[in-house]
């Protein structure tokens, strides 16, 4: 069976003033769940006890001269057990390939942790009716050999769904969902993710092959993200 998992990812959004929330959500937190925090790398270390923790990407190597960056040994270091690879505003932002998020998230297994990989078609790939191909090529082209329900979790995040208020409907989840499922097999976990919100959570996660969330805007605040995680321990 799929873990359930809810996720949030902070994004770049999060000073130690934010620790707050993340405490009052980690006392919330229902059980028969994982609920999980990608929080910026600066907080990690911070995050309270009773939740679990990731990280938002990695470097592909384990230490070096790579001025900036942070690697999945650190991550994992500062308490993590989840990476976050290929998010789209991270192929947008830095022009990230499949291919290096194919090395991400061998980089995060060789650390320990569990990468969340993430795939999403365009508007214009929706509306030119190509998104079942545009996802079936980047999941081959960024899962690497060796993927298990264990070391992997799916998120699908339509990108033009993320952080506009238009989530994708059911009937468009469903599809991409049951798609996936025949490729990954049935014990790996799916997530939806693009503007799931406490008052539309619950329809997502009534279809069969979602087994969670990964939640932008409404991941900041306690009062936003527990009624997900709470809708989702129902179901
Ligand atoms: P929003 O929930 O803000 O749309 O963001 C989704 C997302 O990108 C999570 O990774």
């Amino acid at each position: 069976m799929p873990k359930k998992i809810a996720a949030g990812n902070w994004k770049m959004n999060g000073l130690r003033a934010a620790l707050g929330e993340a405490r009052a959500i980690a006392e919330g937190a229902p059980s028969g769940i994982v609920t999980l925090l990608c929080p910026p790398a600066t907080l990690l270390a911070a995050m309270p006890e009773g939740l679990a923790t990731g990280g938002q990407c990695c470097h592909t190597n384990e230490t070096g001269a790579h001025t900036g960056d942070v690697s999945a040994e650190m991550l994992a270091d500062a308490g993590a057990t989840y990476c976050i690879t290929g998010h789209s505003e991270r192929r947008a932002d830095h022009g990230e390939r499949d291919a290096d998020v194919l090395a991400q998230t061998e980089a995060a297994w060789r650390a320990g942790l569990t990468a969340i990989l993430c795939i999403g078609e365009t508007l214009e790939q929706r509306e030119a009716g190509r998104t079942l191909d545009v996802l079936s090529a980047q999941l081959a082209g960024s899962l690497p050999e060796g993927a298990t329900a264990e070391n992997t979790v799916v998120a699908y995040e339509p990108v033009w769904a993320i952080g506009t208020g238009k989530v994708a409907s059911p009937e468009q989840v469903a599809e991409v969902h049951d798609a996936l499922r025949a490729q990954v097999g049935p014990d790996m976990s799916l997530l939806y993710g693009g503007s799931v919100k406490a008052a539309n959570a619950a329809d997502i996660f009534e279809l069969g092959n979602v087994d969670g969330a990964l939640v932008g805007g409404a991941s900041l605040r306690a009062a936003d993200f527990l009624p997900i995680a709470e809708a989702l321990a129902a179901r």
